[in-house]
Parts: C-alpha cells; structure tokens; sequence
C-alpha cells in the first residue's frame, strides 16, 4: 500500500521561473530518492500537491512542506491508502493553469503532458477529479488573516 496526499495552499513569496526550477530540482532530487511521486499544480497564487508514497516517508515530507514560509494556509483534502499510485514514476510533475498556457507565470518550466494526460483519463478518481478542477480554474475557497496576498487574490 502506498499513502496518497492532497492538499492545496496559497503562494506568499513571489517566485520568480528560476525560483521555481529550483523547488522543482530539489523537489525531484529528493522525492526520487525517497520513493515518492506526485505532481505540483500552481494556479494565479495557489498551489495543489499531490504526495504518494512509501506512508513514513510522504507524511514527514508533507509535514515539512506545511511549514514552509513560502506559502501559507496549507489545507489537507486527501489523506488515503492506495494499492497503487495515481501517477506512476513520476517524482514531481509539474502544470501551470490556465492549460491554454497563454500567459505563463513560469517561462521555462515545462507541463508533464504525461501526467496531465493520466489526469485527464482517470475518470471516476476523486482525487484526479479534483486536480482536473483546480486545473480548469475552479474557485477553491481559501483565506484567513495570516494570508493577505492570497486574500486580496481571492476577493
Ligand atoms: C508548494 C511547495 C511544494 C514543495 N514540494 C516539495 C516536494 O515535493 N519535495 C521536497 O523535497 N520539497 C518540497 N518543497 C520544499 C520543502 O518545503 C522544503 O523547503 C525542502 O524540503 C527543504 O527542507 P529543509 O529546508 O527543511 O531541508 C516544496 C515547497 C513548496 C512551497
């Protein structure tokens, strides 16, 4: 059995593409080394992650992740057992929305087509579901007092 995690959240520092690719590169380095998969979607100052894994190794990778000052307000939605992963063999995919990809935030970074492409079939998966919908521009309520970028955002 492997652990899956969803959560989302809301972007305080303002990364600039290499600021990403950076993330992204140590992300890979690490999850790969830890058996873990998954895929990072980010969407105008928010963020959906996807974790799955080996159980010890994504709830302490997660537990990190949470406390990360670089965004706020990280809400879990998907804490499950699974006999296989949604996104086999990949250790960090990556999409910006809108999928039209017509004004990117993160020039240089690009989409996992095929993780999107998995996404897209999976059709009665809850959690694909919900990525697809995050994706698709979605409003995902979020907010609070010590989140102000995201706010501002959102109303
Ligand atoms: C939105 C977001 C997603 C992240 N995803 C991962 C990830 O999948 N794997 C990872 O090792 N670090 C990820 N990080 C970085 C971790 O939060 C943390 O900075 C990194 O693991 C280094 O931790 P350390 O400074 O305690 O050594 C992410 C950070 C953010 C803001």
């Amino acid at each position: 059995m492997i652990r899956q995690l969803l959560y989302r959240s809301g972007q305080l520092h303002e990364f600039t593409g290499p600021d990403m690719a950076r993330l992204l590169l140590q992300a890979r380095t690490f999850n790969a080394r830890h058996g873990i998969g998954g895929m990072l979607l980010w969407q105008d100052g928010l963020f959906m992650q996807l974790l799955e894994g080996p159980a010890a190794a994504v709830d302490a990778l997660y537990a990190r992740i949470a406390s990360d000052p670089r965004h706020c307000e990280v809400r879990l939605m998907v804490r499950a057992e699974r006999t296989a992963p949604l996104l086999p063999g990949s250790h960090m995919a990556w999409c910006e929305a809108p999928l039209d990809g017509e004004a990117l935030e993160f020039e240089g970074l690009e989409t996992d087509s095929q993780a999107l492409a998995l996404l897209e079939s999976a059709r009665s998966d809850r959690v694909a579901a919900a990525m697809r919908d995050f994706l698709h521009g979605a409003p995902v309520p979020i907010g609070g007092l010590g989140c102000a970028r995201v706010m501002e955002r959102v109303l």
